[in-house]
């Protein structure tokens, strides 16, 4: 029997039924608005990271009592609710238009299937990509969390094995970082690709990079007060992990927040995969 969950090829990617609803359903329905912004990613990339810093960017004249931050009682997906996992999920169809501006929204949608409106608007972007090695094996680890008992063992081989072939939610993971890098390219003002290992080693040239590109800029008085490093701090994995709702709440159906947070670091790959794994990935990374 089926030991993995049931994924289906739509619009070249790969997700589960529940999700094909909900992704067609964004597409018919949702309208971008030239102020929106839209922060992508593949699974296990980044993606409650780089909600919290977009939410604390964009938000920070709103709640200037730091002891009072939302980001401190809520996970970061309830502050940027997933189009497909929120919003569109269940056959709802939320109304949006009263939400304050700028709106955030995060996705996992390949970008040649995020809806016409977004791609046509004048909104936002933000892609966040992390190396394929920890991306991997931050997902097995989320997927051994989660996965219903019923479904017995899941081996590393077998998820790798998986991976490698593109089979994992919303990838092939080189296609999905393709699409957005090339678009990235040809329009730096509307997508900007950000990797996970850069904003690890510098996150404060990152942090400003991003409060650029999403319009709201630090000034200098900012940066001079703190306030940048704030935060970094308040977003940042040590900080997020040891909070209650971080510990004990849910935000998406079907896991709790603490499977989103595990170790929060870059290169604890090696010690999960043999030389010959690495080298079967490098080879696929190649041909791409
Ligand atoms: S999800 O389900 O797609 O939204 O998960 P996602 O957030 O993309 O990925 C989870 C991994 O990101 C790590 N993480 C963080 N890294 C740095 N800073 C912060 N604040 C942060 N929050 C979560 C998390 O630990 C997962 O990576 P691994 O390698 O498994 O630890």
């Amino acid at each position: 029997g089926w030991r993995t969950p049931h994924l289906y090829l739509y619009q070249n990617f790969w997700c589960q039924p529940k999700e094909i609803q909900a992704i067609i359903a964004t597409q018919q329905h949702f309208q971008a608005t030239d102020t929106d912004i839209i922060l992508a990613t593949i699974p296990k990339s980044g993606t409650t990271w780089l909600t919290a810093l977009a939410f604390a960017i964009v938000n920070r004249k709103r709640f200037t009592v730091p002891e009072k931050h939302p980001l401190l009682t809520s996970n970061p997906h309830d502050l940027v609710p997933f189009l497909e996992y929120k919003l569109y999920a269940n056959n709802q169809l939320p109304h949006l238009s009263g939400l304050p501006s700028p709106r955030i929204f995060a996705t996992h949608v390949p970008f040649a299937s995020m809806p016409e409106s977004m791609k046509m608007s004048n909104c936002r972007i933000v892609y966040l990509c992390r190396n394929p090695f920890d991306t991997f094996i931050s997902s097995w680890h989320f997927l051994l969390n989660v996965r219903p008992e019923n479904l017995g063992p899941f081996s590393i081989e077998e998820g790798f094995d998986m991976f490698c072939r593109g089979l994992v939610g919303f990838g092939p993971f080189w296609e999905h970082m393709l699409g957005y890098w090339e678009e990235s390219c040809q329009s730096p003002h509307k997508v900007l690709f950000l990797k996970y290992e850069d904003m690890k080693e510098d996150i404060i040239f990152h942090l400003k990079r991003l409060a650029k590109f999403l319009g709201f800029p630090f000034t200098l008085e900012e940066e001079r007060v703190g306030v940048v490093e704030e935060i970094s701090r308040l977003c940042s994995f040590e900080i997020l992990k040891e909070l209650e709702v971080n510990k004990t709440g849910k935000s998406i159906a079907n896991f709790e927040n603490k499977s989103l947070f595990r170790k929060g670091g870059v290169g604890d790959w090696v010690n999960h995969l043999s030389p010959l794994m690495v080298e079967q990935l490098s080879q696929v990374w190649k041909k791409s």
